[in-house]
């Protein structure tokens, strides 16, 4: 069948079940943009994660609860135009699946229809299960996010390492297994104890990627920006900083601002 064929082997959610059963680690970066994903999909990352983490680097606000439909959508689409061979995920914005799962699906079938995405993730355990079952039977791939939650900011009024007591880590594990057995294709846990992260890597079969959950996992995701070094005040210890964009970009500003204003540019080779 043409329609289904291309040049390069595409990362499936079956690709990467079957990298937690060899042992290969999954690696996942958020991207919000053509050009950036391009790049991502060009180093042969994993998975392109459309984080609703986009309200922060993108748009400027201090939590994710803003972000509409329409704007995941947007970043969305962007993205999937870039990329051939990752798996590409997008976020559910903060409520466009709580309230009910007739609603979480319209809002997944929004944004498979108009992003070209491969899967959707939202936040949450058993209180969105309902939603999550929902989706999943539209044949629409789900990830799960359980652990700090940044929906859920305003309830936990920090955004500190979560479930460091019995009670809450009883809780993600056994929110790990409902999503597993719900038909989830793979679980984020965010900022929780790499020990506990580690036994839920275990107990469960699906892949699960952290984010500040250590390394006894089975991938990890960063957001691009972070990791770039352009969200220089964002120094979270999990954070492993791989290059000084944020320095880079300023200096070749400040480089063009002096050729400009000195009349260094454009020169006789760059004018017609
Ligand atoms: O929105 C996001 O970037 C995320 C990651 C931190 C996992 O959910």
């Amino acid at each position: 069948m043409a329609y289904l064929q291309t040049d390069v082997t595409k990362v499936t959610t079956r690709v990467l079940q079957n990298m937690k059963n060899r042992g290969e680690k999954i690696a996942m970066l958020t991207a919000y943009d053509f050009s950036m994903a391009s790049l991502l999909d060009r180093a042969k990352i994993d998975i392109v994660l459309v984080g609703d983490s986009a309200a922060n680097v993108m748009e400027g606000y201090n939590t994710t609860l803003p972000i509409t439909l329409d704007e995941m959508i947007v970043y969305g689409s962007s993205v999937v135009r870039a990329v051939k061979r990752a798996l590409v995920v997008v976020d559910m914005p903060f409520g466009t699946y709580q309230g009910n799962s007739k609603m979480a699906l319209a809002s997944a079938i929004r944004i498979m229809k108009e992003t070209g995405a491969d899967a959707v993730k939202l936040e949450g355990g058993e209180e969105v299960l309902e939603s999550v079952q929902r989706i999943l039977s539209a044949g629409i791939p789900v990830m799960g996010h359980l652990g700090l939650t940044p929906q859920s900011i305003n309830k936990f009024g920090t955004y500190a390492v979560r479930a460091t007591e019995e009670e809450e880590a009883e809780r993600v594990v056994k929110d790990a297994h409902i999503l597993e057995e719900a038909g989830c294709f793979a679980i984020v846990l965010e900022k929780i104890p790499a020990k506990l992260a580690a036994r839920i890597a275990q107990e469960v079969r699906i892949p699960i990627i952290g984010i500040g959950a250590g390394p006894e996992v089975d991938g990890q995701v960063l957001v691009l920006q972070d990791m770039l070094g352009i969200t220089l005040q964002f120094k979270p210890r999990y954070l492993r900083v791989y290059g000084t964009f944020g320095e880079d970009i300023c200096n070749a500003v400040r480089r063009y601002i002096t050729d400009v204003k000195s009349q260094d540019f454009p020169n006789e080779h760059e004018q017609y």
